[in-house]
This record gives structure tokens, sequence and C-alpha cells, in this order.
């Protein structure tokens, strides 16, 4: 029994949490005349006596007291005596645990928060000294159109601000007091939800005694905004692992994020992005987890939640460890920009150029336009050439009509010029955006 039923080996990460939700707590119980304010005060220095026990690895955790709560609360007898029997007056551990566990999730966020604004600012730096960099764009993970590197740097930029604001809106759902709602239908002692609230920097009492104990979605939504956020992080590991491959050498990472081989002396192993890329492995298998444990279960708690805690704290450790992991990355890399530009221009990556090229001066439909495209194509692929390659001859045998200003359109530089649409790759909208994620950032 005490084997499946104890926590404490991992809810012991509640201990801050714990001891501040049990001093806004006492305070609130005296201020209210339900205790006296010399228990209140022996409790207060003895839970800060315990806290500073915790800290220095010196607190005799118990597994036959089961859980942290319990834990704290008989270390508390122990020290100042009955005072400490107390505390618990007006709650219950179904309410404390809710507390903890939401501090310690908000905690959480805001320093995701942070982590993910010092990935911005990697990707922003990136994509400022890049803006003109040139490189295949991919579709297919086959050459489509030339684009610029910090113009894909910005893509990822993006993704991670909505993360970031995901994780946000999260907090601000989150942000609610169960403390109170005490096992499960309040309590009849005339306690101040609204001051215990405050103290713990809640925005307000949650309206529901059963709903306080019982509500994990916030978990569910923080693990959720984490695995979304870990998908993009394993979408740019992998562009990392590919670009750091020796058929691709697009960027290269130095020693700080490279590892040998132990009989390949040649070897630069990207080991930080393949881990990048795996954890979002665990990160969804912690929200899969806490999603099935808490499907069909009848209000209010069940023991069932206890299980609410560990994949949390896998899934975060995961997320942090990725997100410094990543940012760490970002900084290191050195886009080769002339290996960069020599493939953008393979895989004729400007034939929608010469397609655009022949609506807007021949004035053909579309449609036309990449007809003709494609024969100039073969004729490039059956020569052996590139599309700038090709004589003006062989592409007005193909079409009268073109001249050699076609030629100002073909090199990858001139297409990702071009292409000033907003949102668009051409290397002045790139430093418009990093002039506005410039703003925001700092
Ligand atoms: N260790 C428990 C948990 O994590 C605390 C709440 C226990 N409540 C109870 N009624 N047994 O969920």
């Amino acid at each position: 029994m005490q084997a499946i039923n104890a926590s404490i080996g991992f809810d012991q990460k509640l201990a801050a949490e714990d001891i501040a939700g049990s001093k806004a707590h006492a305070t609130m119980l005296a201020k209210q005349g339900i205790l006296s304010d010399a228990d209140r005060d022996a409790i207060l220095s003895g839970l800060d006596a315990i806290l500073a026990e915790i800290e220095a690895g010196e607190f005799p955790f118990s597994e036959e007291l089961e859980d942290i709560h319990l834990n704290v609360e008989a270390r508390l007898k122990d020290r100042i005596g009955e005072a400490g029997g107390r505390l618990h007056t007006g709650r219950s551990r179904n309410d404390q645990v809710a507390t903890d566990f939401r501090l310690w999730t908000r905690k959480s966020l805001d320093l995701f928060d942070h982590l993910l604004t010092d990935l911005m600012t990697a990707l922003l730096d990136q994509a400022e000294a890049h803006a003109d960099t040139i490189m295949p764009g991919f579709t297919h993970l086959q050459s489509a159109q030339p684009v610029t590197f910090g113009h894909h740097m910005l893509a990822y930029l993006e993704m991670f601000a909505r993360d970031r604001s995901r994780m946000r809106d999260c907090r601000v759902r989150m942000n609610e007091s169960p403390l109170g709602a005490a096992a499960l239908a309040g309590t009849p002692y005339p306690i101040d939800r609204d001051m215990t609230a405050e103290a713990l920097g809640f925005d307000r009492p949650m309206a529901n005694s059963l709903d306080a104990v019982s509500a994990r979605d916030f978990a569910l939504e923080a693990l959720a905004a984490a695995s979304i956020c870990a998908t993009h992080l394993s979408r740019l590991a992998e562009e990392i692992v590919i670009w750091t491959s020796a058929q691709f050498r697009f960027i290269a990472l130095s020693d700080a994020f490279t590892t040998g081989s132990s009989i390949m002396p040649q070897k630069r192993n990207p080991d930080a992005a393949e881990l990048v890329r795996a954890k979002v492995g665990r990160i969804m298998g912690s929200l899969t987890a806490l999603m099935i444990v808490m499907k069909g279960l009848p209000l209010a708690y069940s023991k069932d939640m206890q299980e609410d805690k560990e994949p949390v704290f896998e899934a975060f450790e995961s997320l942090e460890l990725a997100l410094r992991a990543m940012a760490g990355m970002v900084r290191d890399m050195a886009p080769n920009e002339a290996r960069l530009a020599e493939a953008a221009g393979a895989g004729f990556s400007t034939a929608t150029d010469i397609a655009d090229w022949l609506v807007m001066h021949l004035n053909k439909p579309f449609r036309d336009a990449h007809h003709v495209t494609g024969r100039i194509v073969a004729l490039a692929e059956e020569k052996g050439l590139t599309l700038d390659g090709l004589a003006l001859s062989d592409m007005q045998a193909v079409e009268p009509g073109i001249t050699d200003e076609i030629f100002s359109v073909l090199s990858p530089l001139a297409s990702a010029t071009s292409r000033m649409s907003y949102g668009g790759t051409a290397p002045d909208r790139v430093r418009e955006q990093v002039k506005r994620w410039r703003s925001q950032l700092t």
C-alpha cells in the first residue's frame, strides 16, 4: 500500500509552493479570527524554518507520511507543537495540492515565456545578420524557389511567438485559486478566499469548490502548449540535422553543440539537435498520459489525480532543456553562404521566375507561361545546364518573344529580391520584419 500510495518521491518538488500556500492560509485564518496571532506567528516561522531545511537538503522526507503536505505538517508539529495541528483548519489536502500544483505550473509557464523570448531573440539576430543570404526554399524537400536565410529564421520566430502567446493565454486562464475549496464542498469556517488568492498572486478564487479540487485542465492546457512548442522545436532540429550533413553543408555547428564519434574521426554529430527532435516524444506522451488519467473521472477528487504530477514534471524538464539547447544552437550556427548560394540555384529553382516574366512581359496567361517554362526547363535539363546558363537562342526556340531582359530574373538573388509581397522573402521585407520584432522583443 505504501509503495503505490506515496507521492513524496516526486511531489517534494512542490515544497516551496506548499509552504507558500500554508503561509497564506495561516495568515488568513488569523485575520479572520480562526487562529490566534501567537499560533499564526509560530506557524509562519516554523514553515520558514522547514523551507530552509528542505533547501539545505536536510529535511527528513518520510514515505510513511505519504506526500509533501503530510511531511511538512508533521514536521511543523514536531517543531512548534499543538499550534502546528491548527494549520489544517478549513482546508484539505485536496485544495492544497490543487493550489500547489497550479503555483508550480504557473512558475514553469513564466520560465518558458522567458526561454522562448531568448530563443526568439537568437533567431532574430540570425535573421538580421542574414537578411540577404540566399538559400534554397523547399517544398517536399525538393528545391522550390530561392528564399533568404533570414526569412527562414523568421518563420520559426513566428512559430515560437505563437507558442509564447499560447503559454500566456494558458496562464491567464489558470490563474485562479483553488485554496479554500477544502475537501470538495467548501468549509463552515468564515475563511476569506479572496485574501489567500491575492496573497498567492492569483486573480481571484475559483468559483466552484467541486471544480476547484478536481480541475486539471490547466495542466492539460500547459502540456498541450508544451507539445505544440516541442513540435516546432523538433522541426527546426530536423532542419539542423539535415543542414549540417556532409551532403548539404548549409550550416556548421561548433564543437559546443556536436560530438565526435568513437571510431570515425571525421564525424561531428548534431546530438543536441537530435535530442531536441526526440524530446517531443516524452512531452506529447505526457499530454496523452494525463488526458487518459483525467478522462472519465467522477467529481470530485480521486487519487488517480496524484498521477498528474510526474508527466508534467517530466514534460517541462524536457521542454526547458530543449529550449535552452535550441537557443544555444541557433546562436552557434554559422551559415555557409557560398554553399547556400550554390544550392539556391540548383534544381531549376528560378523556373517560376521565367513563367512570371512571360506573364508580365508577354501578357501570357499564367497556365500557358507555366507550360512554356516547363519546356525550357526540359531543354536545360537535356543540355545539363542551369536556367541562367541557357543561351537566349535556346529559349527563343521555345518562345520567340523572349528577350535578353529575362536574364535579369534568373539568378536566385534576383528571384528572392523580386518577392516583395507582404510576408515575402525579399531582403527588404525581411529587414522590415526584423525591425518590427526588434521593437517588440526589447
Ligand atoms: N498526494 C495527493 C495528490 O497528489 C494529495 C491529495 C490527497 N488527498 C486525498 N484525499 N487523499 O493528489
